[in-house]
């Protein structure tokens, strides 16, 4: 597995927002659209890309344009924030949803929703604000190797050492980007020092 933690101060000031109890909720969904653009830019550095004949006003030359653009795949709710920061910088791709909700006794992912594509050994993005114990993660990771995915990319703004460990054991070739890698887990599973509950964040509680 290839663990990225983006160190660059301008992400690390939009962490800061969304960690910050007196960030409202339409502040936090702004931010995590900002850190969302940082980090998945980050996460397509190695993006397959082609040549390609132009011609500017002033003479012909060679440009670049991105080909084999990755499936980007949002888990519901909290990822949705951060999926009009990937359709800007990946306007073709395809977009798989997957709907988990954590089980807040056992801890467990209860799946509701999946409108994953074959992927053919095609590259895929997954956006989740929040790594915790991996259970989510984990259960989307499956979902995209059962359509065939090639390379995963894991996009989130923070994750706990328990929930990369376990994204680690059960997931080959793997990639995770993010800003963070938190202290701990507390007793409910929630990531400290953290950010709270970032679907209730953005969407509220209900
Ligand atoms: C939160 C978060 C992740 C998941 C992380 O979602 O957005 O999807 O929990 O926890 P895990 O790594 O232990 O699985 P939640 O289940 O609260 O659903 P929501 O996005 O609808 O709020």
């Amino acid at each position: 597995m290839q663990l990225t933690v983006v160190e660059h101060p301008v992400v690390q000031a939009r962490l800061t927002t969304l960690r910050r109890t007196d960030t409202t909720n339409a502040e936090f969904r702004r931010a995590l659209h900002q850190l969302s653009t940082l980090l998945i830019y980050e996460a397509l550095d190695d993006v397959h890309t082609a040549a390609v004949e132009i011609e500017t006003p002033m003479a012909p030359t060679i440009g670049t344009q991105v080909v084999d653009s990755p499936v980007v795949v949002p888990i519901l709710r909290a990822g949705l924030g951060m999926l009009e920061a990937a359709r800007l910088l990946l306007p073709d791709a395809l977009v798989g949803f997957v709907g988990a909700r954590r089980d807040e006794e056992t801890f467990e992912p209860q799946a509701y929703l999946d409108t994953v594509p074959p992927l053919e050994e095609g590259p895929a993005i997954v956006l989740d604000p929040m790594l915790a114990t991996g259970g989510s993660l984990i259960h989307a990771c499956e979902l995209l190797r059962d359509r065939e995915a090639g390379p995963i990319t894991i996009v989130c703004a923070l994750a706990a050492p328990e929930g990369v460990e376990a994204v680690d054991e059960a997931i080959d070739d793997v990639r995770i980007v993010t800003a963070a890698v938190d202290e701990r887990l507390n007793e409910v599973a929630f990531i400290v020092p953290g950010l709270g509950d970032a679907g209730d964040r953005q969407f509220g509680d209900a």
